[in-house]
């Protein structure tokens, strides 16, 4: 039997930070209402692109795993924020990394890309096709926001987390997946005019994000609800022997909702939208590191991922973590600095915007 184990991680969380008080000068908004409604209270703003955060993530996750770029066979890259979409952005982070021997592909399930990419990945190298799979998730939301629609804007972040899955005798590793989508709920999450139906009626490039909170927040609840039971049963395994749940972040009364219906145990979750709000596909793999830094993950413990996003794709997965809970290595790979606050970055973001606006 081929195991699929994790054996290698890391994460880019840009430094300039975006407070709830920022967003006040922004918008109609309190600080109080965001952090009741969603638990959030800062969020990180990329001053660089989408690929140059997997890029630094990529370059920790395979020190952590000791091994070099050339020995990866394939990336998933779990993306909605490409920064192009041909090439592909898996094929930007290849030849950053020097991974010359790797396939690469994107993958876009929004927000449950990762658990998309961790499932299939995992499949992969349990079926023999593949050793070794860099899977990524790395988001620049914040360049599709419109700073006027305070029910999106408040709620995402910018960030990147990547891990190593490497064939193993050793039982350890993916367990059970789950995937799926709810049919006919494509408009309830979008970015409308972001692909070609715009570009062929010659149309500029205007976006937002647009959304039906409560529905979403409806069926995110269920469909996460429905993977998580399945992957548990498909394991043979009992809530109590669930030992944490790392869940998308997108909005912590959602967690405690999704928790809540399988009889969970609010002390096994990890939570980090609090600071990073809800980075889509990278929000698993950053709480996951987060986790691992403060000694949460200890050998052995089965793992529950779970996530949801625009689709409206539904997921999750069941783990058992390996031996070895501290990186192999370190890089001093890291992101170019910068002087900019999070509220710098966007205030310039508006400006641009408006400029295009007067001008067009
Ligand atoms: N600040 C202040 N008030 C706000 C606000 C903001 N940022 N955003 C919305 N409101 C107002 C609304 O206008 C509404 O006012 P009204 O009652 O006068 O009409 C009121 O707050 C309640 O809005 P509602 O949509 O019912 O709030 P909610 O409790 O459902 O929370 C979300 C809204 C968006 C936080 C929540 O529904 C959610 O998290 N949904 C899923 C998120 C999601 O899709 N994430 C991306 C996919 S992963």
């Amino acid at each position: 039997m081929i195991y699929a184990d994790i054996t290698g991680w890391g994460r880019c969380l840009p430094p300039a930070v975006l407070t709830n008080a920022d967003i006040e000068t922004l918008m109609d908004t309190s600080n109080e209402w965001i952090v009741s409604r969603t638990g959030i209270q800062e969020r990180r703003i990329s001053h660089v692109t989408n690929a140059e955060l997997a890029r630094v993530a990529s370059a920790r996750a395979l020190a952590a795993a000791g091994i070099s770029a050339e020995q990866v066979d394939m990336i998933a890259f779990a993306t909605s924020t490409p920064d192009e979409c041909i090439p592909n952005t898996a094929s930007m982070l290849q030849n950053a990394l020097g991974a010359s021997n790797a396939a690469a592909v994107d993958i876009n399930a929004a927000c449950t890309g990762f658990v998309y990419s961790f499932n299939m990945m995992s499949d992969m190298i349990r079926a023999g096709s593949i050793k070794t799979a860099l899977v990524v998730g790395s988001e620049r939301l914040s360049s599709l926001m419109n700073w006027s629609l305070r029910e999106s804007a408040i709620l995402f972040g910018d960030g990147a987390g990547a891990i190593v899955l490497q064939a193993s005798d050793n039982e350890a590793g993916f367990v059970a997946g789950k995937l799926g989508c709810v049919p006919d709920t494509r408009e309830l999450l979008a970015v409308p005019d972001f692909g070609l139906d715009a570009i062929a009626q010659f149309r500029p490039l205007d976006v937002s994000i647009v959304f039906s909170g409560q529905e979403i927040f409806k069926k995110a609840v269920k469909g996460m609800g429905d993977a998580c039971e399945a992957v548990v049963a498909e394991a043979g395994l009992g809530l109590d022997d669930l030992d944490l749940i790392i869940p998308h972040q997108a909005n912590a009364r959602i967690v405690e909702a999704v928790v809540r219906r399988i009889g969970g145990d609010m002390d096994k979750v990890v939570l980090t939208l609090d600071k990073y709000a809800n980075t889509s596909t990278s929000s698993i793999p950053i709480a996951l590191i987060e986790a691992l830094e403060q000694g949460r993950v200890k050998p052995g413990m089965n793992i529950l991922f779970t996530a949801f996003g625009a689709g409206l794709t539904w997921g999750a997965s069941l783990l058992k973590w390996g031996e070895r809970v501290t990186p192999l290595g370190e890089t001093d790979i890291s992101l170019p600095p910068t002087d900019k606050t999070g509220l710098d970055l966007i205030n310039a973001a508006i400006a641009r915007r408006q400029a295009y606006e007067q001008t067009n």
